[in-house]
Parts: structure tokens; sequence; C-alpha cells
């Protein structure tokens, strides 16, 4: 089993309020296609769910935040998540949705759901998660992260593989010198971070990643712009982006 996460700075125009970049959807389902192997895909709410997020002052702790941007966080979530469905399908691919409320309740993982999921993708079909606005009880919402989902999932399901795309080369030991990191054992790289998100941009991001390897996933940052190094990695030819080893 492999989890992919496309995120939100590949699959949405960060600069544009609610607009997919669907040619990057489907430029990498073209790829995925060549995947023999079961996976899920976990998507991000880039210029979608973040953006209603910040405007609405929705964070990943639980709180009673806006009712409205519940609902308005809520639909975007559910727009983009059509777009990148409807984009699988015409390029070929069996997309399964799974919102995150089938496999979470509040904050905590149903076991045994989650462990059906690969079933799922033993039949060719891709089920599709994705970031999402979740009812949490006592009239209190969080925002929960794609990312989150990945290492939720990871800690269950072991996958061999994590991949984490997004629209850079991997990490940069500084994003001024545009040093990669080709792979990271256990020391903590020290980043620079230009990104702010509510979900906590690229530093959350490598938070998850460590402690997924450390539970001995393989876990590796690509550039969904190439999406060939997607398939290579996959294949075990080539890891042309950041390697977390587990
Ligand atoms: C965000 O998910 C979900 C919402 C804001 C509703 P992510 O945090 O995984 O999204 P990206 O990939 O960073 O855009």
């Amino acid at each position: 089993m492999i989890l992919i996460k496309l995120g939100g700075s590949i699959i949405t125009n960060k600069q544009r309020p609610m607009t997919a970049n669907v040619p990057a959807v489907r430029l990498i389902a073209t790829h995925l296609r060549r995947v023999r192997e079961p996976y899920m895909i976990i998507h991000g709410g880039g210029s979608f769910g973040h953006y209603w997020s910040v405007k609405y002052d929705m964070h990943t702790k639980p709180d009673r935040y806006s009712i409205k941007g519940v609902s308005v966080v809520k639909n975007s979530m559910v727009e983009l998540n059509k777009l990148v469905l409807e984009a699988f399908l015409q390029s070929d691919l069996r997309p399964y949705c799974l919102p995150p409320t089938d496999f979470i309740f509040g904050d905590k993982p149903m076991i045994k759901k989650i462990r059906e999921i690969p079933k799922i993708a033993r039949t060719g079909l891709v089920p599709v998660s994705y970031g999402d606005v979740m009812w949490f009880g006592k009239n209190k919402f969080y925002i929960l992260s794609g990312d989150k989902i990945m290492g939720m999932l990871t800690k269950i399901l072991k996958p061999r593989l994590a991949i984490f795309v997004t629209n850079v080369d991997g990490v940069y030991s500084d994003i001024k010198t545009g040093k990669l990191i080709r792979e990271i054992t256990t020391e903590k790289p020290t980043i620079t971070d230009v990104n702010m998100d509510v979900t906590g941009g690229m530093n959350r991001k490598i938070k998850e990643a460590m402690a997924m390897s450390k539970s001995g996933t393989d876990v590796f940052f690509v550039n969904g712009k190439i999406p060939q190094r997607i398939v290579s990695a996959i294949k075990g030819k080539e890891f042309e982006g950041t390697l977390f080893r587990g």
C-alpha cells in the first residue's frame, strides 16, 4: 500500500481563491495510471479550504468557530474534491471518494474502517480523501489537514511508502540558496519556511514526515510538476526529491 498526498500548492492556484489547477491534477493522474500497486490519494485545501479557513479564523485546535465559516470551508472542500475526482476519472483512473468523516470520528481514527481501505484499493479503485473541517463534539469544530490524515493512516496501515507531492523539489536546507536535502535520517534539519497557512506549512509537514518515518514508513517529498518522479519513486527506480528513510 502507498499513500499519496497531493498538496494544495500543486492542485490549486494559491494566489487565486477558489481556483483549481486541473491540468496539474490531470497530468499527475495520467502518470499514476502506470502504477500497479494499490494506493490512496489524500488532497489538501490550497486556495479552497485554506483560503476560507484563514478568512474565518479557523484552526486545527477544536473550538467554537463561525458556523458560517464551517459551512463555507466544508463546501469549498467538497467542490475541490469533486474537481479532483472528475479529473481522475477523465484521466482513466477509478477514483472512489472517501471523505475523512468516513473513517475519523471526532479526532479519533475508526480503525476497523481504515483497515478496509487497502482492500478497496486492491480492487483497482483509487480511494480519495481530503483535509476538511471536522465536527469535534461539544459545539466545536477543527481543521483537519491532509498531512494529519497521512500520519494517522500511516500509523494504522503501515504503508511501504508515503509520498508528499508539492510544487517544489523537496525539502530545502535553505530556501534562498535552493539547497535540496536528498535524504533525511534522524537529525532535524534547519529549514526556512516562507509559507504561512492555517495547518502550519512546510514545518508541520516535516514534523509529520519524521514521525511517519520513525514508525518504519519511507516518506518521500516530490515535485508534482514533474510527476514521472512520483512513478519512479514508487517503482523504486530513483528518488528525485527528499527521502525520509523509514
Ligand atoms: C487543509 O488541508 C484542509 C482545510 C483547510 C480545510 P491541508 O493542510 O492538507 O492542505 P494543503 O495541502 O496544505 O493546501
